[in-house]
């Protein structure tokens, strides 16, 4: 079993989750539960109580600085190998006798590793190039190492991006190798996990592993009533259907019809569950409440928070009549650990999902995806037998298009918001790119520029293009589409919807930036 000591980073999880991709158990804690964990004897080896090996996740804090989180150093005298990812490579470095110091500049995004310095390789890089591409997103560096390592991999900017003592079998790295934009990131962990004298041999999703799902939902929810909240996205479609298995018609699918949804997606959704799987749908209309809970809000976290009240209480309304006792979400990994779910990760946005739910809800929340990531999810469905359309739909944010209008909400503006994603969605689709992408939406930006339309002046709408690449949630590259699709998409918005008149491309990676605008 890996240890995982989790220091905030966003992406945590998905360590963990590349560990168990490997079939390796990883157990996740906070620095403070180390010690009571493992026990504070350092003469009993960790090896006794079934940990192989150590991670230090990264994480927002400076090492240096007093309230930073720490371990005590007494896990360094385990014999256990240790490998710290940014944070955590500096903060062995800080507790080794190394120094770290804020960088200059942050570095955010892609970096050429090379990893060959005077002819020495170290055991953590078997298998993997001379140079590679690394993901950063870290500010402060290491400078000098502790005292037994030797530095095996720099970048441009950073001296010593791969470090380690291979005698005591400590390493440190800068960048994520869990993040799939690193190259060889699964190698890197992997070599880690040998060096740690696990045997590797990786699980997959498969029947067995969903009938299990489906019978946990069943000992849960038992003979009670349960609502789902269905909006169409693969996520609730995927959790609507596996609860649909375990209790049949003891759940109510609620699609509560905020008018916050693209085109043509409510009638999608009532010719799937109801038609197909003869599932019970109840389509609640509720776009008036939606427009007004939305009057006059700006701030996205409260567009979130009051997204989530006004769905919850469109939620309770039909719960209550059909005496439901739980209510089930398709909340997933992401959302959670964005919605600040461990202890020391910073707060990124509220998803509707979690972060929004009233304390005095009268429904107990079962979250069937809550462990897994997209991929994992569209697994899942595809075991189950959802068709493709809505499986390899692209996801959709809970709170729709109100965080793709920067501004006030109102129906004026999600209607032209509406033509012209409509248009980004057909063109990209047409030009059969669609699988390739992640998301691809058009943003209402809320600038008004000049334009001149039949030697008139014009002040009009800016729609913002966003087209990204990722195989999860956590980070994405913006997606070099070309340029003549670029220019039928911008060309067909300024002529169909008349009220634009400028249409911009966004071109930053995440991070820095998230996937939506909000
Ligand atoms: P960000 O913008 O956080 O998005 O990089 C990551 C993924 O999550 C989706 N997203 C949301 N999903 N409720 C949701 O259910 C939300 O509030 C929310 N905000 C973002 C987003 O579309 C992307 O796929």
């Amino acid at each position: 079993m890996i240890l995982l000591i989790d220091f905030g980073s966003q992406t945590t999880h998905l360590i963990a989750r590349r560990i168990r991709e490997l079939g390796v158990d990883c157990k996740i804690v906070a620095p403070s539960d180390v010690l009571d964990i493992i026990g504070m004897d350092s003469r009993l080896r960790g090896n006794d109580k079934g940990i192989d090996g150590i991670i230090l996740s990264g994480g927002p804090a400076a090492v240096f600085e007093k309230q930073s989180p720490t371990i005590d150093s007494e896990i360094f005298k385990l014999g256990i190998p240790v490998l710290g990812i940014c944070y955590g490579q500096q903060l062995m470095c800080h507790l080794l006798g190394g120094e770290v110091v804020a960088g200059h500049k942050r570095e955010y995004g892609p970096a050429v590793v090379r990893s060959k310095i005077k002819d020495q390789r170290s055991k953590l890089l078997e298998g993997i190039p001379e140079e590679f591409t690394a993901w950063m997103s870290h500010g402060d560096q290491v400078i000098k190492t502790p005292e037994g390592f030797s530095t095996y991999g720099t970048t441009k900017t950073i001296p010593h991006a791969i470090i380690a003592d291979e005698k005591r079998k400590f390493y440190g790295i800068q960048f994520h190798p869990e993040v799939v934009h690193t190259e060889f990131g699964e190698q890197l962990l992997k070599n880690f996990l040998e060096i740690c004298g696990i045997e590797i041999a990786k699980q997959e999703i498969n029947e067995e592993f969903v009938e299990n799902l489906i019978k946990d939902i069943k000992d849960s929810v038992g003979e009670e009533k349960a609502v789902c909240a269905l909006s169409g996205g693969v996520d609730s479609s995927v959790a609507a259907l596996l609860v649909h298995k375990a209790i049949g018609k003891n759940l109510t699918s609620v699609y509560v019809d905020s008018g916050l949804m693209r085109e043509g997606e409510t009638e999608t959704l009532r010719e799937v569950f109801r038609n197909k799987y003869k599932m019970s749908v109840d389509i609640t209309d509720a776009k008036q409440e939606f427009l007004k809970a939305l009057e006059n809000v700006v701030d996205p976290e409260q567009k979130r928070k009051a997204i989530g009240k006004t769905f919850i209480e469109a939620f309770d309304g039909v719960a209550k009549k059909i005496n439901a006792k739980f209510l089930i979400q398709g909340t997933i990994y992401p959302d959670v650990i964005e919605s600040a779910g461990s202890k020391h990760s910073q707060k990124i946005k509220s998803h509707h999902n979690v972060g929004g739910l009233p304390e005095d809800m009268n429904l107990a929340l079962v979250e069937p995806l809550r462990n897994f990531y997209k991929d994992e999810v569209r697994k899942i469905g595809k075991i189950l037998g959802l068709p493709d359309e809505i499986i390899e739909r692209q996801p959709f944010p809970g709170p729709a298009l109100a965080v793709r209008i920067i501004g006030e909400v109102t129906e004026e503006k999600l209607r032209i918001l509406r033509g012209a994603d409509k248009i980004v969605l057909e063109e990209i689709e047409k030009a059969d790119l669609g699988k390739k992408l992640w998301q691809f939406f058009a943003v209402f930006t809320g600038i008004k520029t000049t334009g001149v339309r039949g030697d008139q002046r014009f002040y009009g709408e800016t729609i913002a293009i966003r087209a990204i690449e990722a195989t999860d949630a956590m980070s994405a590259s913006f997606a070099r589409l070309p340029y003549e699709l670029l220019d039928k998409i911008s060309t067909r918005i300024v002529n169909e919807v008349p009220e634009v008149n400028r249409v911009v491309y966004d071109i930053t990676n995440k991070p820095p930036a998230t996937m939506e605008w909000e």
